[in-house]
């Protein structure tokens, strides 16, 4: 994905300009995913980094955008328990979400709330509980995503940083495939192996690297390559 100062002010480009150059990379990276899913059990895809602000939960939402404008009934699920972020960029509130339900406060209908997107549904972090490693690994977690799995064409997770916390391991037993998303200029090669072993350990699918944030200078010639007009360059 290449960089822009507009991501961070609209961070749901694919909705508010779909015809961007952005947002055509995310659905090239919605394309690519589909390409990977020849044996087509791909229901349920984890977003990953090694670290803290790669730009996790800004491509799993906009994936999943690009899911939904597919017809497909996608349900995105903040699993991030400690720096929620799903539930600012899609203004939704965080009262109750994946912590209340797993810590049986609240029944699963109560989460899952229906975004202004057409087709998307989400299911925010909730308030920060004390353990959220041991929320993902219980029972209920895994029975709740097999129900989801049932009423869902599509579910897209986010997760915390690889390099700090087992979530992203935990989670990533539960789903099927592994989207491993990179700061292009940031992230170390030693830290980045580090980060995919973790994953390899847990015998998670590793479907590919988002190499996220490249410069715009580099990533020009990209878009012109594709779309043959200097002038979206700007637009993205
Ligand atoms: N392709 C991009 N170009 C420019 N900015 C981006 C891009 N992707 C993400 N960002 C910005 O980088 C910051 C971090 O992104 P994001 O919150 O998606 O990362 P994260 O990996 O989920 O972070 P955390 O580990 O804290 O949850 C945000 O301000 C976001 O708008
Ligand atoms: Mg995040």
């Amino acid at each position: 994905m290449s960089s822009s100062r507009r991501n961070e002010r609209w961070p749901l480009i694919t909705n508010t300009n779909t015809k961007s150059p952005i947002s055509e990379a995310y659905r090239i990276l919605r394309t690519n995913i589909e390409f990977s899913n020849v044996d087509r059990n791909l229901k349920c895809i984890m977003f990953a980094s090694s670290q803290f602000g790669e730009g996790k939960s800004t491509t799993a939402s906009n994936l999943a955008v690009t899911y939904a404008q597919t017809n497909r009934k996608v349900l995105l699920i903040d699993c991030d328990m400690r720096r929620p972020s799903q539930h600012h960029i899609f203004m939704l509130s965080n009262r109750y979400g994946l912590s209340s339900y797993l810590s049986h406060q609240v029944d699963l209908d109560e989460i899952i709330v229906d975004s202004t997107i057409p087709n998307l549904s989400v299911i925010v972090a909730g308030p920060i509980p004390p353990n959220p490693s041991e929320l993902l690994a219980s029972k209920r977690m895994s029975a709740m995503l097999e129900q989801l799995r049932e009423q869902f064409d599509m579910i897209i997770i986010d997760t915390p940083p690889i390099m700090a916390v087992a979530d992203a391991q935990i989670a990533a037993t539960l789903c099927d495939g592994v989207l491993l998303v990179m700061d292009s200029g940031r992230v170390k090669r030693e830290i980045a192996m580090k980060s995919k072993q973790k994953l390899e350990h847990v015998k998670a699918r590793i479907l590919g690297v988002v190499l996220n944030k490249i410069s715009r200078k580099n990533a020009n010639s990209y878009y012109y390559y594709y779309y043959g007009d200097r002038d979206q360059g700007e637009e993205a």
